[in-house]
């Protein structure tokens, strides 16, 4: 078997929690990234970065997240790894940004290579589940077995330790 890789977008700073808007230290997607990362020991981890940072504020950041998802705009990745060759596996977490994947995915599924690999998403959100990012990532990565993805709400991402368990069960 090849290595699983488990790559996540997660933004710190004022996020929308429970109605209310707090800071978060840890981004809720980062928190489960590192409970699926406690289970499977082997795999690597990769923060998704983008050369852009986002405003801290959380009505700031979803205008800036807006305009991106209008422009389907494909913002630079930060730290783009050389290749995903020697994994087999990717465990993809990301927030739902307005319904979908914030844009930095789809560079991040654009930038590489997925012909035969598997892809396990799984998306925080505070409402939305998935959105439509399911199938963007079929869309765009058409050579790909795309698994079921696992919403997580994300005020409830410190507990989410059964949904990691169930992410962590189908590498
Ligand atoms: C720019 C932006 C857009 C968002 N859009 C949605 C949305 O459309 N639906 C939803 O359920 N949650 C939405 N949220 C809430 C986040 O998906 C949720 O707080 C998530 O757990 C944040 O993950 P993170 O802390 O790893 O970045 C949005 C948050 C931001 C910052």
């Amino acid at each position: 078997m090849g290595k699983t890789l488990i790559a996540f977008y997660s933004r710190r700073g004022e996020n929308y929690v429970n109605g209310c808007i707090r800071s978060l230290e840890v981004g809720n997607t980062e928190v489960v990234a590192e409970k699926i990362k406690a289970l499977l020991p082997e795999a690597d981890v990769y923060r998704i970065e983008t050369v852009r940072t986002y405003s801290t504020s959380y009505m700031e950041c979803i205008e800036e997240a807006k305009q991106e998802l209008r422009e389907q705009a494909r913002p630079q990745m930060k730290n783009p790894l050389p290749s995903l060759d020697e994994y087999d596996t990717i465990v993809l977490g990301y927030p739902n940004w307005w319904g979908t994947m914030p844009m930095v995915c789809y560079t991040f599924l654009e930038t590489y290579c997925f012909d035969g690999k598997r892809i396990i998403p799984f998306c925080t959100n505070e409402g939305s589940g998935m959105g439509s990012s399911e199938r963007f990532i079929r869309k765009l990565c058409p050579t790909a077995t795309v698994l079921t993805g696992t919403p997580i709400h994300g005020a409830e991402a410190k507990q989410a330790d059964a949904e990691a368990r169930r992410i962590a069960s189908m590498v």
